[in-house]
């Protein structure tokens, strides 16, 4: 009986399921018996369904069945094409130019050298925000006065050329030259002022499928056909231009048009038949003539809702264009800031209705919000300081160190704000003021983030009040840097320093770098250096001190000659004291080619093929250089393991920030750098110059020789690929001062982890305690 119930109660529960089942079943079986199920699969429309249901389905039936198949033996079968050649069609380079993607829209301006210096460069500064291409065009017949004079962009000189016959050489030239390259042309005087915002968003509007020839209307009495004025601008689709080809000649022999203010716009409407309107695609060109002073225009124009126009013309100066400029600026700032204002009384009004209510709203109102943290090593800590110092900055091996530089001047300037902000709020009651606390974090999604704790005196009742206070500073518009093309394929020279004590340290490295690039022929060559000591048995000597090295590289060079193995030895006979980064450099830029990149690797570092690879990218000619940050292993006795291969795990290793050993540059760059500073450190030629005193004590090295030139970026960055087995450093008081305060640096560091290190001692103190028991 149980069991029965529970069986009852499961069917029920599968119910559908059964019925499904069965009825899957029943119709299988059904199907096979009239043999229908074979039909459904080859013949889709399924007469009975369509018939019945839908009209359609029944035409679209009906014309199935009367289909007849017309078999087209014309041209088949198919010949192979006669012209092998026309197959291997060339390719733009640009997808653009195959595609035929236009620039939208080309500004020209007509001045004339009296006036290019003011009104011009007044364009220059108020429309080339809005527009990539401004091109002024102006006579002169004297080109040599014009080439010094103006810093435009483009200026396109016309010689020779009487009256206003310059339009239509202008319009000639813009046929000849731009008119594949843009969808619009606005032509226009630069006694006009156009409004760049309206004029691109008017443009933004229009369709280029249709013909557009529209600006300032002036009515054609006599021919009853409407033109264009170039002094209220004039623009014309790309199909316009086009329109008017070659035609613009029968123009040029007609004195009407060459004597004539407006002979562009008279022109293009004789030769293409089409007027000028005022009203395009139900967009209407607003220009707005002034009259009397500028002043007066002004206060005319705030009557008639100035949103509208276009272009304000004729502006005989400068001082007006800019006041012009200044007023529309004006309008469209305040537009700007009641938009905003309503959106954010939007965002509140609909807070109640969308999930999280309330809590959806953030703070400030329409920036993103905070930074969620999935888990407890994704929260972003904040950063301790007050008025002159930071506190456990993790960048900073100090606990507590100055304020400098950048930091300094960005504390004071939120400082200075909180300020305003608090006299706006609350008046003028507070004199005196001290930052007790202040914090700081990058938010990814929003910005940088301050809470500030300042105290404050009342004037008024006398008394000390503390005000918390907090800050954002969003993120700006992201702005992409256009970097030139690298590829992977780049031969780079790896350059290492071998000194007389690290013999087996080059041969291991030797070693390491036929697996890791002879044998995978990978496209670069080693250079070794031999700093050979002023006592060392020297080359050809019996008991050379690299003899062993040198005949090692020769044994690669012939096994590996076939895949184009490259190794090779510069010997530098040194003083008693090491020779500086800028006299190894130096020397061996003699040996290479300029086009080459150059890598000062170390005896120590695993070589990696995608090491090589970041180099490739990463270095830039003329651009970029590199100096990775390598991850460097602590000492095998601190951290436990002798492995060779060694992973990046925090109790391995550390990412040394003091090194800047590693490098990475082309020897043109390195040249152009070093050109900058050869009167400070004279360049070191032969093995002789390295006697140079002024070569020992130097307050820099490479890195900051590159900072300082300003020729090239800098890319400092963690480098995972870059690692460096353990070794003892020792830090020679020959280096620069700032290179020998970084090796101590990184001396004391990299023995062990904090804890590793505070374990050893524990263990040590435990001994030594029970040995005293
Ligand atoms: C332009 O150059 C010519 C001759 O080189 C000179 O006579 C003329 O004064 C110059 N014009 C201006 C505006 O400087
Ligand atoms: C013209 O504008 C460009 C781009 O905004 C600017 O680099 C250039 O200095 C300007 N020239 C003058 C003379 O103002
Ligand atoms: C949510 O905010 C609106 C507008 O500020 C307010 O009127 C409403 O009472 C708030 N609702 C709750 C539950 O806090
Ligand atoms: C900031 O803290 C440091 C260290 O505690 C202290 O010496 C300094 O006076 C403080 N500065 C201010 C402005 O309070």
């Amino acid at each position: 009986m149980n069991s029965l119930r529970i069986f009852y109660t499961t069917f029920l529960k599968y119910s559908y399921f059964f019925l499904g089942l069965s009825l899957g079943i029943g119709l299988a079986v059904f199907l096979s018996f009239t043999g229908a199920s074979s039909n459904i699969n080859k013949c889709l429309p399924n007469a009975y369904i369509l018939r019945e249901n839908t009209a359609k389905g029944w035409d679209i039936l009906e014309n199935f069945d009367d289909y007849e198949p017309i078999i087209d033996l014309q041209r088949k079968p198919n010949k192979p094409p006669q012209h092998q050649e026309k197959l291997n069609r060339l390719r733009p380079r640009y997808y653009s130019t195959e595609l035929s993607i236009k620039e939208k829209l080309f500004v020209g301006i007509i001045t004339n050298p009296q006036t290019v210096n003011v009104l011009g460069v007044a364009f220059n500064r108020t429309l080339s925000k809005h527009v990539k291409t401004l091109v002024y065009f102006l006579k002169e017949s004297h080109p040599e006065n014009l080439s010094n004079i103006f810093s435009l962009q483009t200026i396109i000189g016309f010689k020779d050329v009487s009256g206003e016959k310059v339009q239509l050489h202008i319009l000639k030239y813009i046929l000849d030259t731009f008119v594949n390259e843009y969808d619009f042309f606005f032509l226009v005087r630069d006694t006009t002022y156009v409004r760049g915002s309206k004029l691109l968003d008017f443009v933004n509007h229009l369709s280029i499928s249709q013909d557009v020839y529209t600006g300032h209307v002036i009515h054609d009495e006599i021919k009853l056909n409407d033109y264009c004025s170039l002094n209220g601008g004039l623009l014309l689709s790309n199909s316009v231009i086009k329109k008017v080809g070659q035609s613009y000649t029968s123009c040029l022999k007609q004195s009407a048009f060459s004597n004539s203010q407006d002979a562009l716009g008279r022109c293009i409407t004789y030769v293409t038949g089409m007027s000028c309107r005022q009203e395009v695609q139900g967009k209407t060109f607003h220009a707005y003539v002034v009259n009397k002073d500028v002043k007066k225009t002004l206060q005319d124009m705030d009557a008639v809702d100035p949103k509208d126009f276009h272009v304000v013309f004729p502006v005989y100066n400068s001082k007006d264009h800019y006041q012009i400029h200044k007023y529309f600026s004006e309008k469209e700032l305040s537009i700007t800031h009641y938009s905003i204002k309503s959106v954010e009384e939007h965002i509140v009004q609909l807070a109640p209705l969308v999930p999280g209510r309330n809590s959806s709203v953030t703070w400030p109102l329409g920036l993103e919000p905070h930074f969620k943290p999935e888990s407890r090593f994704d929260v972003i800590s904040w950063n301790h300081f007050n008025g002159t110092h930071k506190f456990l900055d993790p960048t900073d091996p100090q606990v507590v160190s100055r304020l400098v530089g950048v930091k300094q001047t960005d504390t004071i300037a939120i400082l200075n704000d909180c300020l305003q902000w608090l006299q706006k709020k609350y008046g003028k009651v507070f004199s005196s003021q001290v930052l007790e606390n202040g914090y700081w974090r990058i938010d990814p999604t929003r910005g940088m983030e301050y809470l500030m704790d300042i105290k404050l005196l009342n004037n008024k009742q006398n008394k000390i009040v503390q005000k918390r206070l907090e800050i954002v500073r969003p993120l700006n518009k992201i702005e992409i840097i256009p970097v030139p093309y690298v590829t992977e394929h780049t031969r780079i020279a790896l350059v290492t320093v071998v000194k007389a004590d690290e013999i087996t340290y080059a041969k291991e490295f030797l070693s390491e770098y036929e697996v890791a690039c002879l044998e995978k022929q990978e496209n670069s060559a080693l250079l070794l250096v031999f700093l050979y000591g002023p006592n060392d048995p020297g080359k050809g000597s019996k008991d050379d001190v690299f003899g062993q090295l040198k005949s090692l590289i020769s044994f690669y060079n012939n096994r590996y000659r076939a895949g184009g193995a490259k190794i090779a030895w510069l010997s530098v006979k040194t003083d008693i004291r090491e020779p500086p980064d800028f006299a190894v450099m130096d020397l061996v830029c003699r040996k290479l080619t300029p086009e080459s990149i150059v890598l000062l690797g170390n005896l120590k570092m695993e070589i990696r093929t995608d090491y090589l690879n970041r180099v490739r990218m990463n270095t830039i000619l003329g651009f970029q250089v590199f100096f990775p940050i390598p991850f460097v292993q602590y000492h095998p006795k601190v951290q436990g393991t002798t492995s060779k291969n060694f992973e990046i795990k925090k109790d391995l290793g550390h990412f040394d920030i003091h090194s800047y050993q590693s490098m990475s540059f082309y020897i043109s760059d390195y040249i152009a750098a070093r050109t900058l500073i050869k009167k400070e450190v004279p360049f070191v030629k032969t093995d002789r110059d390295l006697k140079n005193e002024r070569l020992y004590n130097l307050e820099y090295g490479i890195f900051d020789m590159f900072v300082r030139s300003k020729l090239c970026h800098v890319l400092r960055a963690i480098e995972p690929e870059l690692r460096i087995k353990y070794r003892t450093l020792s830090c020679s008081l020959d280096l620069n001062h700032e290179a020998y305060q970084q090796c101590l640096h990184s001396k004391k560091e990299s023995l062990g982890s904090k804890s590793q290190l505070a374990k050893l001692i524990l263990k040590k103190e435990m001994i030594q305690s029970e040995q005293t028991r």
